[in-house]
């Protein structure tokens, strides 16, 4: 029998971002309207919410409507709407027990009333939530919002409220719509794309990413499990070298049996 301990060079999960691709080629295979795929994927949603819970992640960012995807069908447009909305009152109350926080970034500005009402309502009555901040990405582009977040700092600096000479990162990321949200550690995308399509664009510089071919209808726990076991694998450096990395965590040692 052997004692085991092992030394990671991975910070703990604490911010999980989702590309949710998939739900079209998911009801074409099941010879359903595209919207039946999207009906599943909200189920998908209610899902994951509760397994990061389970596994203590503080934060869960879903890219859940692109600036890119105005320009949809406009029957498709509306049903996304419609599923936001009976979403957003149909976990309300777990919301309010379970101690989910909403959060929403992107442009609302192009939103209905109706929809930025009921966005407006729910992100003031979890603000108290402390288990799991859920951010969904409404209306958002990540160049978009980098370039709302210039047109803040030149209000802000016309104002004589920022000096553009000592502006810097740190800065300029409180003008983003993630103020005050920490940086994604691990972005995933379904579906089988490789590619990050105008998510958190700033916020992702550092983010560990995991492609995976399930579509996002058919994501699980057991998925989930599969690319948090993937993260707890991946070494991060931060731009330093590998001789410079601390170990963050010291996992319970283990007993080795064989
Ligand atoms: C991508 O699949 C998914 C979207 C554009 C929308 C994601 C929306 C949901 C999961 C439902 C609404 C979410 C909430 C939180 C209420 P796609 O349509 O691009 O699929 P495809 O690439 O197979 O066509």
């Amino acid at each position: 029998m052997v004692a085991h301990s092992t030394i990671k060079n991975v910070p703990p999960l604490n911010h999980l971002a989702i590309i949710m691709d998939g739900n079209g080629r998911w009801a074409k295979q099941q010879g359903l309207p595209r919207v039946a795929g999207h009906h599943q994927g909200v189920q998908t949603v209610t899902r994951i919410v509760d397994e990061c819970i389970s596994h203590g992640i503080a934060y869960l960012s879903l890219f859940a409507f692109s600036s890119e995807n105005w320009g949809r069908p406009q029957p498709e447009v509306d049903a996304l709407m419609g599923l936001l909305l009976q979403f957003l009152a149909s976990q309300r109350q777990r919301m309010l027990d379970g101690g989910i926080r909403l959060r929403v970034i992107g442009d609302r500005r192009r939103l209905s009333d109706s929809v930025r009402a009921a966005l407006a309502t729910t992100e003031e009555e979890t603000r108290a939530g402390s288990c799991l901040t859920l951010v969904l990405a409404l209306s958002y582009g990540g160049r978009d919002e980098i370039v709302r977040a210039a047109q803040k700092i030149a209000e802000q600096a016309a104002l004589g409220l920022v000096d553009f000479k000592t502006l810097d990162n740190k800065q300029f990321s409180t003008f983003l719509d993630t103020t005050d949200i920490p940086e994604p550690d691990l972005l995933i995308r379904t579906s089988g794309e490789m590619r990050i399509s105008n998510f958190l664009l700033w916020q992702s510089a550092y983010a560990e990413l995991y492609f995976t071919d399930v579509l996002w209808p058919d994501f699980d726990a057991a998925e989930l499990q599969r690319a948090i076991d993937d993260y707890q694998c991946r070494k991060r450096r931060f731009g330093l070298t590998d001789d410079q990395l601390q170990p963050v965590s010291v996992t319970d040692d283990k007993e080795i049996t064989n």
